[in-house]
């Protein structure tokens, strides 16, 4: 017994030296320094990427459970379903919080734990927070900016060739995805299967995305990071974005151009001999490649293995096309960049070319046949005989029918005599000059209506 004593003694002091020492350990490794003036911050989860911390009056949203020590549940943002937005570093938070959010990245995760004096002190707050409590505060960062920031363009990938930069005024088509800073996602143009069309620089987008939009080039991807006050301010839009939010787009750009833009040709090769140039009322055969300006294929003649054919002038094709192919040469290729004012305009064509698209044509003239002077669909080349309603009365009955008519024309079309517009359907052309001289329109011509006709000043479609 004497030597149990002593040895019990001894291991109850044993024990209790442990006893303290685990919770000298305890304390040090986890337990706030309480009572203490400090804040003891935990980061119990750090982001890969920080880009930026948060600084005395930046202005935040984040989302907080806040404790007393014994685990007690105070507040937290969660119950009112909405981040906690305040500035911070400036007196609008505890003091305790105003420090502990300093250095913060966004997505990080951190334990504040503070003494009374840097929370809600002697007093307490309401009936949840009692007197004297230090207060313990679970935070994740979900944005973070300053009021006077501006925009910022980050991940930019211009194309090499590239001549031409968005100016304010410009029309601009462009795919984004649009995301928070946190990464959450709120929307993008590709779930509409259509590009964002918009001026830029003229109000009509939010005003970092009008900033954003600004020196950009065809093909070119860039990210633009927006503070709220230039995006959706302290309001957001309803559920998508929430108030105060800054918004990340990353955008592509597919095309622009510029209302005044005109059509741009650019001779691409030009034959040796090129005197006989394209104009008004030729009949032309051509090649084309169409694409958008993104390079993405639209159409092309040799898909049909034919020249696509047209009388230049008379609204057959769109008029950057007819622009296009003016004053060309048999052999010559062009380039040819049609805004869409002069081509498909905002509507597009369904399934094929996008409202508001840029087109580019690659063309070549292949064939030509020149056309008649304007107004006229037949001509005679030679002296116009002083008989010419006998020649036609075949079986003088003393009137012109339709088949008599269309036999005469036909025959000096083919002996060379005369000649009819090109590119169109001469049967066509021939019925609108025998309705011209039928002027009681009984189907049949006679000497009187002939004279009649041919009296008049008419430049049109004169015999
Ligand atoms: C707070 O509590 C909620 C609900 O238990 C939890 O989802 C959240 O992760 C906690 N922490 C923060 C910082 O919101
Ligand atoms: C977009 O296109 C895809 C694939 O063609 C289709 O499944 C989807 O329904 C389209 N979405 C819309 C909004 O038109
Ligand atoms: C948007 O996201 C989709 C899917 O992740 C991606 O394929 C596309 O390239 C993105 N667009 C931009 C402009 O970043
Ligand atoms: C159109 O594309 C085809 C195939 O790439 C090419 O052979 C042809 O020369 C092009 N035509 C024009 C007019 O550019």
């Amino acid at each position: 017994l004497s030597l149990f004593l002593p040895a019990l003694k001894m291991i109850r002091c044993l024990q209790r030296v442990l006893y303290l020492s685990v919770l000298v350990a305890f304390a040090a490794c986890n337990a706030p320094p309480v009572p203490s003036d400090d804040i003891f911050i935990e980061k119990t989860f750090v982001p890969e990427q920080c880009v930026r911390a948060v600084k005395v009056s930046d202005f935040v949203r984040y989302h907080y459970n806040g404790t007393l020590l014994d685990g007690t549940l105070f507040d937290s943002s969660h119950t009112r379903m909405r981040t906690y937005d305040t500035y911070v570093g400036i007196g609008w938070l505890i003091a305790g919080m105003d420090q502990g959010l300093l250095g913060m990245c966004v997505e990080e995760r951190r334990i504040i734990t503070m003494p009374p004096s840097l929370g809600y002190g002697e007093n307490g707050d309401g009936s949840d927070i009692p007197g004297q409590a230090s207060l313990v505060f679970d935070v994740v960062l979900l944005d973070l900016h300053n009021p006077r920031d501006g925009i910022t363009v980050t991940n930019q990938i211009v194309p090499e060739s590239c001549t031409r930069k968005t100016v304010a005024g410009d029309f601009v088509r462009y795919h984004y995805n649009g995301s928070l800073l946190d990464g959450t996602f709120f929307d993008s143009s590709y779930s509409r299967n259509h590009t964002y069309d918009t001026y830029v620089g003229r109000g009509y987008v939010i005003a970092g995305m009008d900033e954003g939009l600004i020196g950009v080039c065809v093909g070119e991807r860039r990210t633009i990071t927006i503070p709220p006050h230039l995006a959706y301010g302290e309001e957001g839009t309803g559920t998508k974005i929430p108030g105060s939010a800054v918004l990340v787009f990353d955008i592509h750009i597919i095309d622009f151009h510029n209302p005044s833009d005109t059509t741009e040709v650019t001779v691409t090769y030009k034959p040796e001999e090129c005197d006989k140039k394209t104009k008004k009322g030729d009949f032309v055969k051509y090649h084309y490649n169409a694409s958008l300006l993104d390079d993405t294929s639209i159409d092309s003649t040799y898909n049909y293995g034919k020249t696509y054919n047209i009388v230049l002038g008379v609204n057959q094709v769109v008029p950057g096309m007819e622009d296009g192919l003016m004053d060309m040469c048999v052999g010559e290729r062009r380039h040819v960049v049609i805004p869409p004012h002069l081509g498909y305009g905002e509507r597009g064509v369904t399934d094929e070319v996008p409202g508001s698209a840029v087109l580019v044509f690659d063309i070549e003239l292949v064939e030509m046949e020149e056309g008649l002077p304007e107004g006229y669909m037949f001509i005679w080349n030679e002296d116009v005989s002083p008989d010419l309603f006998s020649e036609m009365d075949k079986d003088n009955n003393e009137q012109v029918e339709p088949s008599e008519f269309t036999d005469y024309i036909l025959r000096q079309v083919n002996e060379g005599k005369g000649r009819l517009a090109p590119g169109f359907d001469p049967y066509r052309i021939i019925d609108n000059m025998f309705s011209n001289q039928d002027r009681n329109g009984d189907g049949k011509i006679t000497e009187e209506e002939f004279k009649l006709k041919a009296d008049e000043a008419s430049a049109h479609d004169e015999l």
